[in-house]
């Protein structure tokens, strides 16, 4: 009879285990930057440009040095002496540290105060007196290739005008003949407006060169501490065995804590400088208006149908505006991310994507805000064009979908622009979407209601999405192929730790990874602990963005504990006195198979790893894993919303919202369902209360929580979720796919059909995000589209 232990009892894999990290986070435990104070530590503050475009004609910071208590003033012509005023960006572009020539958009930096508090660094802020010549602005991709548009990025050679890339996937001439045998021909042009990730916590870090030692310690905000490493020991030239970056606990990051921001280098050098720790904690608004911005992106979509319904071919061409440097983290091949995922749900014969960057007026956007790299764009087209095509063809939205649904026997299957996705039931979701909402009921309450002039929607959105870069043959960030670590090491208790190459900001991995543990070894969850970084003790890893740490740091996880079993297999054969071909394995325990009475559990193992190993065999019980994915894995979801649009004042209730995510093997369903719950909420802001936008003379709108609305508790609409389909991904050790963003990529698309079918046969099409109000109002009374970031209205 098997002896294997209980794995949901032990918080293995599908045991809804409580996060441990909770235990500290709950009692204000937790340890952030900001809350790290070392003895000596000086303060730094940032003074910020207030114009978007202007030449530095000079600066004088005499003011600034003379007020008691500053110790440095840092300007871009002290850091130029040090070849540190530009950065290489993640993308090959430069950003500058702090400004030298010219200032390229509100908010950038242009000086750095060091003092005693941050009090006095601020008032020395104050203090700098800086003389612009203002320049024009720009701040679209329109105005940024108009004739004769300054050009912004001066600085480089060989950069004759504000155009950051032409690129172009697919196939042009396949897709000219697929358009050419349409009956209908759907069009869309569609604009996602720029959004931020708002973490809680803002962006921060605390650099402590000790002179003595020739050590640089850094305690930073970072997703992906190891790249940090690399990047200060090539910008600044310090040896990287002397660099410790240490991340500690993070509030909240979703992209925003990828990008290395000036402000990290500057208090790197002002400690080198000083030969004290410098303390730099970024406040709420220049949280918001200078780091990590996402989406802005222009698209013209056209689709070629059939009209039966079988969608021919797709025509896309976007228009990005990256603001004043192209700085966003992401696969070094693709120019605008992975955006050519668009269409991966469905079965499309061919397609072909023109995609232009332009730099403008606005800070560095383009991260990949909870998504794998543009993703959220790709996916919001993809479900905005599905909507149009199948109102231009009469025909229901979910008969549409599952018309050209990629089928379960079609996996592995090649999207029209090359990716190969792994498994999924993508209809059998659908149904269970639309059971949970009671689609033909609702359809006969919508069509009764407008008889009564209530306008009722129903929204679908669908995503696949390609999580878990990468696999190293087609993914590199800065030439750093992109995989994975984890090293886990088991006590000669039988109790463990694991380290692994991700960093997580909120994700659970505390909790998660211990299950794992357990799933592959039958220790309990409870005794493996769990630390991530520190680049002085965990493997090199490429961080935690793009979903990538389940597929990609989760695996070797599982792969590092089945090297762990294999040893201790050799340990259990050695105190069996058997052959280890007699030796089987049940969770937790090996057994001779010819008598399974006589055993060995794991723990006993790893005593045995320290005291009574066989003649030869290395001591210890640890290990190492590095995992290179042979795929990305690519989850899949179903979203659909029912809403009411209150046609005199154009404002819309969630009646009903019902999420069907397949993530394959669920690790931990409690925090899974976690995860699709706040991306759903990031997703409801998205769509209807979240812009920043800027006005002509390049002044970001948006840059405090009055104008950047955060969902609360009260506005956000439950959420019914469903987890009854499961595809495993066939090349993850377990079975897991990632799960952290889906909801944000596929949700804003939801909310969007809804309404616009809501407004259905009024003859509006489309209504860029976010719908306020106003905009959905004016929709209605004017009957037409609302398109672009929303204006900025004057006082009066
Ligand atoms: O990279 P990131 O941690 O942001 O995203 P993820 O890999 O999708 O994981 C988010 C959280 O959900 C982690 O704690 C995962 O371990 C957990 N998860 C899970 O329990 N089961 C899955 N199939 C996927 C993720």
């Amino acid at each position: 009879m098997s002896q294997a232990v209980d794995e949901i009892k032990i918080g293995g894999l599908g045991a809804s285990r409580k996060r441990v990290e909770d235990s500290r986070f709950i009692r204000g435990k937790g340890n952030y930057t900001d809350d790290i104070v070392l003895p000596d530590m000086l303060h730094m503050e940032i003074l910020r440009s207030p114009l978007a475009h202007a030449r530095i004609k000079s600066i004088d910071a005499s003011k600034a040095w003379d007020i008691p208590g500053v110790h440095l003033v840092l300007t871009g012509e002290m850091m130029a002496t040090r070849n540190l005023a530009w950065m290489p960006t993640l993308s090959y572009d430069t950003q500058a540290v702090l400004a030298t020539d010219k200032v390229r958009f509100q908010g950038q930096e242009v000086a750095c105060v060091i003092a005693d508090d941050p009090y006095i660094a601020k008032d020395a802020c104050e203090a700098i007196v800086v003389d612009y010549e203002p320049l024009p602005v720009i701040v679209s991709p329109e105005q940024a290739v108009a004739d004769g548009a300054p050009v912004i990025r001066d600085d480089k050679e060989n950069q004759p005008d504000n155009v950051i890339y032409n690129w172009e996937v697919g196939d042009a001439a396949g897709t000219e003949r697929a358009f050419a045998q349409a009956d209908v021909v759907s069009k869309l042009k569609l604009h996602y407006p720029r959004s931020h990730p708002s973490p809680i916590e803002c962006c921060g870090s605390i650099a402590d060169f000790n002179r003595a030692t020739s050590k640089l310690t850094v305690y930073m905000t970072t997703q992906a501490p190891h790249i940090i490493r690399a990047a200060v020991a090539m910008v600044a030239e310090l040896p990287e065995h002397m660099i410790r970056i240490i991340s500690p606990d993070i509030g909240g990051g979703f992209g925003n804590k990828v990008p290395v921001y000036p402000g990290y280098v500057c208090s790197i050098l002002a400690s080198i400088l000083l030969e004290r720790p410098v303390k730099w904690i970024e406040d709420k608004s220049g949280n918001l208006i200078s780091t990590g911005f996402a989406r802005d992106i222009y698209l013209d979509g056209e689709m070629a149908l059939r009209k039966d319904g079988k969608i021919l071919g797709v025509r896309m061409n976007c228009d990005a505006d990256h603001g004043a440097f192209f700085s966003d983290a992401q696969p070094s091949k693709f120019k605008i991310g992975l955006l050519h995922s668009a269409f991966a749900s469905y079965d499309i014969p061919v397609a072909h994507l023109t995609a232009r960057g332009t730099y403008s007026n606005k800070a560095p956007g383009g991260v990949a805000y909870r998504c794998s790299f543009r993703v959220t764009e790709a996916m919001f087209f993809q479900e905005r064009m599905v909507q149009a095509a199948a109102d231009d063809l009469g025909m229901d939205q979910a008969a549409f979908r599952r018309m050209n649904f990629v089928r379960d026997d079609q996996f592995p299957h090649r999207t029209p622009f090359g990716f190969l996705t792994d498994s999924g039931q993508y209809a059998k979701c659908l149904d269970v979407g639309l059971k949970a909402i009671d689609y033909e009921e609702f359809r006969r309450q919508q069509q009764e209601a407008r008889e009564r002039g209530r306008l009722l929607g129903l929204g679908i959105s669908t995503m696949t999405e390609p999580l878990g870069a990468g696999n190293s043959r087609e993914y590199d960030i800065l030439g750093i192929k992109m995989f994975d670590s984890a090293e886990l090491k088991v006590h000669m208790t039988g109790k463990a730790i694991v380290r692994t190459g991700a960093r997580g900001q909120g994700q659970g991995h505390e909790t998660t990874w211990a299950q794992i543990v357990s799933h592959e070894l039958g220790i309990p969850a409870e005794d493996v602990v769990v630390e991530e970084g520190d680049t002085d003790t965990a493997p090199f890893g490429m961080g935690t963005y793009a979903s990538r740490s389940t597929p990609v740091a989760g695996a070797a996880v599982a792969m590092v504990a089945r090297k762990i079993r294999a040893k201790a297999r050799k340990l259990a054969a050695h105190l069996l006195e058997v052959s280890e071909e007699d030796i089987e394995w049940e969770l937790g325990r090996f057994y001779v198979r010819s008598a399974p009475d006589r055993g060995v559990t794991i723990q006993e193992c790893a005593i045995a790893a320290y005291s009574n190993m066989p003649d030869g065999m290395e001591p210890g019980l640890e290990n190492t894993a590095y995992y290179d994915p042979p795929n990305l894995t690519w989850p899949f979801a179903v979203y659909i919303v029912t809403v009411e649009v209150d046609p005199e004042t154009g404002v819309w209730d969630v009646l009903k919202m019902v999420a069907v995510d397949d993530c394959g093997v669920r690790i931990n369903p409690m925090i899974v369902e976690g995860q699709i719950m706040g991306g759903l909420t990031e997703a409801y802001a998205m769509s209807n209360m979240q812009f920043i936008t800027f006005d002509a003379d390049g002044n970001c709108v948006g840059a405090n929580y009055m104008d950047y609305l955060l969902p609360t508790a009260w506005e956000t609409p439950g959420f019914e979720l469903h987890s009854e389909v499961v595809t495993p991904c066939p090349h993850h050790p377990i079975g897991a796919k990632g799960i952290g963003e889906c909801a944000a990529v596929g949700g804003p698309a939801a909310f969007v059909n809804a309404v616009m079918d809501a407004l259905s046969g009024t003859g509006v099409r489309n209504i860029d995000m976010p719908l306020l109000p106003d905009r959905v109002w004016e929709a209605i009374k004017y009957q037409r589209d609302v398109s672009g970031a929303p204006p900025v209205r004057s006082e009066d």
